[in-house]
């Protein structure tokens, strides 16, 4: 699926109990602690989408730059941002190419949002990151841990949020250890369940 049939108003409706606000609210407390980070940090949130994060580190006073390749998210991130009181710089972009040199104090990429792409897109992501970071700067993934994914393997499930359904079918290209290059979007939304466990486990 092209990214555009993943990241739409489908995706904010159906994942509303993944990250609504009491959600965003602990899991940006947990990003400012496993980041370290202090009033005046400069974060950049990589694939911020509709700003759920990034808004929130802002208000407790980091510095923060948003970019993501929706514009439809980054117009609902701008909102509430503004909503907030808080400032955020937010920039329509592809994370492959980042237009940011020794920058930033962290960088973040969270729910997920790494890993949709072969291997050495994969790896120009994480160059990337690393050349915006100052130099002792953090990387913070949070993603998929696939043993803990085939533990609660199905191969279908049917969500449904007040009389609406979506059928989630899911792959996983064991011997890669990764989701096919093509992955069913609502794959991707099994795994940040999983994941949200695994960096609550290493935060503890
Ligand atoms: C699962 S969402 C996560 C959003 C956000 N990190 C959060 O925690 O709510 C993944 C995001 O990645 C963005 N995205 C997908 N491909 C991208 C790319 N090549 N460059 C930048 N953002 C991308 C999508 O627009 C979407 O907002």
């Amino acid at each position: 699926m092209e990214r555009e049939e993943v990241f739409d108003e489908d995706y904010l409706y159906f994942d509303d109990r993944l990250i609504d606000d009491e959600t965003s609210d602990a899991e940006a407390e947990l990003v400012w602690e496993l980041l370290g980070l202090t009033p005046g940090s400069e974060v950049l949130d990589l694939a911020c989408g509709h700003g759920r994060i990034a808004n929130r580190l802002a208000s407790r006073g980091a510095r923060v730059t948003g970019l993501d390749a929706t514009p439809a998210f980054l117009e609902l991130a701008r909102a509430d941002a503004a909503a907030r009181g808080v400032e955020v710089e937010y920039v329509e972009g592809d994370m492959r190419e980042l237009p940011w040199s020794e920058r930033f104090d962290a960088v973040l990429s969270w729910f997920t949002s790494f890993g949709y792409f072969e291997d050495d897109e994969s790896r120009r992501v994480l160059a990337e990151a690393y050349d915006s970071l100052r130099p002792g700067g953090e990387l913070l993934i949070e993603n998929n841990n696939v043993a803990a994914l085939m533990r609660g393997f199905v191969p279908a499930h049917v969500n449904e949020r007040d009389g609406n359904f979506m059928l989630d079918r899911f792959s996983i290209d064991l011997p890669r250890g990764t989701h096919p290059h093509d992955p069913d979007h609502r794959a991707r939304r099994a795994d940040a369940q999983l994941l949200l466990r695994r960096a609550a486990l290493l935060a503890g």
